[in-house]
């Protein structure tokens, strides 16, 4: 009898551990300038407290993260969490008009989220004009206290964070660019957690990024590409890697000697390093992979791979041979459709993939270039004196006047947003074959309305208007599964009965291939107001965005709750 009292009460104590609430973490972004020096150059940048690349930010799944953002610079600004989802936490979300005004200057704005059901390699950065080419760093949120990662847990973890540095302001290029209607100077330099390294002139001493590692241990690699414009390969001369986890989800492991990796997506590999000392050195490089038909910047970045030596090593001075990887064709794209096919969600048990099998609402939408007309007494740079746009079916979405999410909220959508954006395009083409004569692209701030809990699937086209592109599009609040993709036009028809609704890779950002389609799911189980775009800023600035309102669901657990006190006003 005693015996059965107890027991309830001891699986109660066990279970404690799983059900106790997160720790609330407290973070404090201050936004100031900071001289830098890179190249060369030294210029006063954006930052936050100072530094670059920014903060790092270390969580545990179940973790409440309240970070009080104050500016102190003149121009206005908002951070994202990219790829946390936001599960009723939309005001936290941070792109500027859409889920918040931007703070301004001498304001401030507390982040308030919790990390639920997400664990994993993300970053944080600025979601107001292109000031996340110097405002970003890791959001690395580590797994529930003893949950254990599902491979061998590694010596030790190392962020690495790909960034684009601009020997001058990019604020400045991007504002000449949206006034010109030219395309925008391309960066100086890539960065390794903020260092171009060796490859590059007037490249200092202390601006190359070194990674000291032990022979025979496993190296967690935190990858994340927070570049402004370009998608980067990346490989370490004489190792090859093993992939596990894309944007903090878990994948069936694989191993490569490079990898793919676009602005806005994150990837954990694990690196097992040279049984004995090599005597040697290895280049670890990054370059760009790049389909468009602009300029872009093809330089290379690279950072040191180095071993301890061991303890009974007879020190030489001769100096070790630095063996140099190769990585694939600036433009390889068959490299990039074989890479991204072999990732796959885990899907086990404890980490399973949760696939829409069955769709309520579907979409069909081309993103690509485009062009605006000059305005008058104006001479215009883009194409045959136009200006550069961009779109999702065929529509260039300016920003608002007023956040989005608030005039949502409130039901002040009138002057602000229409929900009519096409679930498919307006005027039929060949997308990826001769492009149409007329490149004009059509503006507005329009959205999908989407009810609560929908099934979605969506297909995103490129098109060849202005050349094909491999676009890198990121959804905000959701992860969505990738279930299909391929080259030319979509077919409704013939292509479905090829997607993947078992183990699809689980994803914020992918890119649409050049010259091809890729086919996404996920489920509308977050209420609020979404931004979806491309993760090029160049693109990202001429209109590629659209975004998706998710009403409430009928449940008080389904519902977005009323915005904080301190939310900036516009
Ligand atoms: Cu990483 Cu809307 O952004």
């Amino acid at each position: 009898m005693r015996l059965l009292l107890i027991f309830p009460f001891i699986a109660f104590l066990l279970l404690l551990p799983q059900l106790a609430a997160g720790k609330t973490r407290h973070y404090k972004f201050n936004i100031v300038l900071q001289n830098v020096t890179r190249l060369c150059h030294t210029k006063s940048m954006v930052t936050v407290n100072g530094q670059y690349p920014g903060p790092r930010i270390v969580a545990r799944e179940g973790d409440n993260l309240l970070i009080k953002v104050v500016n102190h610079v003149k121009t206005n600004i908002s951070i994202h969490w990219h790829g946390i989802r936001q599960l009723r936490s939309g005001w936290a979300d941070g792109p500027g008009y859409i889920t918040q005004c931007p703070i301004r200057t001498g304001q401030s704005y507390v982040y308030n989220y919790t990390i639920v059901g997400q664990r994993g390699t993300l970053f944080w950065h600025a979601h107001f004009s292109w000031l996340r080419a110097t405002v970003y760093g890791p959001l690395l949120i580590l797994p529930k206290r003893g949950i254990p990662y599902p491979f061998a847990k590694p010596y030790k973890e190392i962020p690495i964070i790909f960034g684009e540095w601009f020997n001058v302001d990019p604020e400045a290029i991007v504002s000449q660019a949206l006034r010109t209607g030219a395309g925008p100077n391309v960066s100086d330099a890539y960065t390794i957690n903020g260092l171009p390294g060796p490859l590059y002139n007037c490249s200092g001493a202390g601006d190359t990024f070194r990674l000291k590692v032990k022979a025979g241990e496993t190296y967690l690699l935190r990858l994340i590409n927070a570049a402004l414009n370009d998608e980067l390969f990346f490989s370490i001369a004489n190792h090859s890697i093993t992939v596990v986890e894309a944007d903090a989800v878990y994948v069936k492991p694989f191993e490569t000697d490079t990898i793919l990796i676009n602005p806005g997506q994150t990837a954990n590999v694990l690196l097992k390093t040279k049984p004995h000392f090599p005597n040697a050195t290895f280049l670890m490089a990054a370059r760009p992979y790049a389909t468009g038909l602009g300029t872009f910047d093809n330089s290379t970045v690279a950072g040191i791979l180095e071993y301890e030596l061991p303890s009974n090593y007879y020190y030489s001075t001769k100096k070790f041979p630095l063996f140099k990887p190769t990585l694939p064709a600036l433009n390889d794209t068959s490299f990039a459709a074989n890479y991204t096919s072999k990732l796959r969600s885990l899907a086990t048990a404890q980490f399973p993939a949760n696939v829409p099998q069955s769709v309520d609402k579907r979409f069909f939408f081309t993103v690509g270039l485009g062009t605006n007309p000059c305005p008058k007494n104006q001479t215009c740079q883009g194409p045959n004196g136009t200006k550069f746009a961009a779109s999702i079916n065929n529509i260039s979405f300016p920003l608002p006047a007023t956040a989005l999410l608030q005039a949502h909220f409130y039901g002040q959508s009138n002057g602000v947003y229409t929900a009519d954006f096409p679930s498919n395009p307006q005027n039929p083409f060949n997308y990826t074959g001769t492009p149409p004569n007329n490149t004009r692209v059509s503006n507005g701030t329009k959205v999908v309305t989407l009810p609560f809990g929908a099934s979605v699937e969506l297909v995103l086209q490129d098109t060849s208007i202005l050349g094909a592109e491999s676009h890198p599009l990121h959804l905000h609040g959701f992860n969505f599964f990738v279930v299909g993709q391929g080259f030319g036009n979509y077919d409704p028809h013939k292509d479905p009965t090829k997607f993947n609704l078992i183990d699809p890779v689980e994803r914020n950002t992918v890119g649409v291939p050049s010259g091809g389609w890729v086919a996404i799911r996920f489920l509308a189980d977050n209420p609020g107001v979404w931004l979806m775009h491309c993760h090029f800023d160049v693109h990202l600035s001429w209109g590629l965005r659209m975004a998706w309102v998710v009403l409430d669901g009928k449940f008080p657990n389904q519902k977005l709750p009323p915005p904080p006190s301190d939310l900036p006003k516009c």
